[in-house]
């Protein structure tokens, strides 16, 4: 069963994650990112910028963005390496060569999920993957029936997360159809998940996925098969949860050496 915590606020839920890898990096100053794009991990690298801009050294840290589209033009500032070039490695100041997205142009794109997986092979694979869940359940970009057994492949994005993702393009039309995604079976090798989701928006997703039954309907419900996941909520993301008393009542006395 994932650990879930429910804070107050995005913010201080983004503060406790950030003070989690902040104390990593500072411990193991070469630790591995998963790193995710889309609005929910905003206020954790905001949060992290602080921990950068007070001192703490991201220069030997790497990271692996989840996933990318398929087809944009270089430099497009929706990319997703674009957005992790803007978000994360600039505000962390980490080394852009530390820092890998898949390779989502469309000339090799056949072996870009082949290359990813032996990048995040040979590097040694990931130590905090964060992820947000999509309201279709999706875990990067692994669309409901995605195998728990997939790889870093190209995916075709659903009607559902086009028209959620439009929100950054200027019209639907522009929102690419398919993308270069980390599989389900790729971000369960990470050694720790912490899922983020924020808003009520997200309350039936985050309970199909922690409470429901796991079924590749549902990509989400995935996390269940982890041995070490925290999910990061606020009060409306949680509202849905039917454990939701026995979550907090957890919280609340958890043991003071135990981390997230
Ligand atoms: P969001 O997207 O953080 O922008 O809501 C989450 C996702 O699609 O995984």
């Amino acid at each position: 069963m994932p650990e879930v915590l429910v804070l107050d606020s995005k913010e201080d839920g983004a503060a406790l994650v950030a003070g989690h890898i902040a104390a990593l990096v500072r411990e193991h100053p070469s630790t591995t990112l998963g790193v995710a794009t889309g609005s929910t991990p905003l206020p954790v690298y905001s949060a992290l910028g602080e921990h950068a801009s007070g001192g703490l050294d991201f220069s030997r840290a790497s990271a692996f963005a989840l996933d990318e589209y398929v087809g944009l033009p270089d430099g497009h500032p929706e990319s997703y390496r674009a957005v992790i070039d803007r978000e994360v490695t600039q505000r962390l100041g980490m080394d852009p060569e530390h820092v890998h997205v898949p390779d989502g142009s469309a000339i090799g794109i056949e072996t870009a999920g082949d290359r990813y997986e032996r990048a995040l092979i040979a590097h040694g694979g990931v130590d905090v993957q964060l992820l947000g869940i999509g309201s279709t359940g999706h875990l990067g970009f692994n669309e409901p029936g995605s195998s728990f057994a997939s790889l870093t492949r190209v995916k075709t994005l659903t009607e559902q997360t086009r028209r959620d993702n439009a929100r950054f393009f200027s019209s639907l039309d522009e929102v690419p159809m398919h993308c270069v995604t980390q599989g389900l079976g790729t971000i369960l090798r990470a050694r720790h998940l912490v899922l983020l989701a924020f808003g009520e928006g997200k309350a039936d997703a985050v309970a199909a996925a922690v409470e429901g039954p796991v079924s590749s309907s549902m990509p989400g419900s995935a996390i269940q098969l982890h041995p070490h996941v925290t999910v990061v909520l606020d009060p409306a993301a949680a509202s849905a949860l039917q454990h939701g008393d026995y979550y907090r009542w957890a919280q609340d006395n958890k043991p003071d050496w135990q981390g997230i």
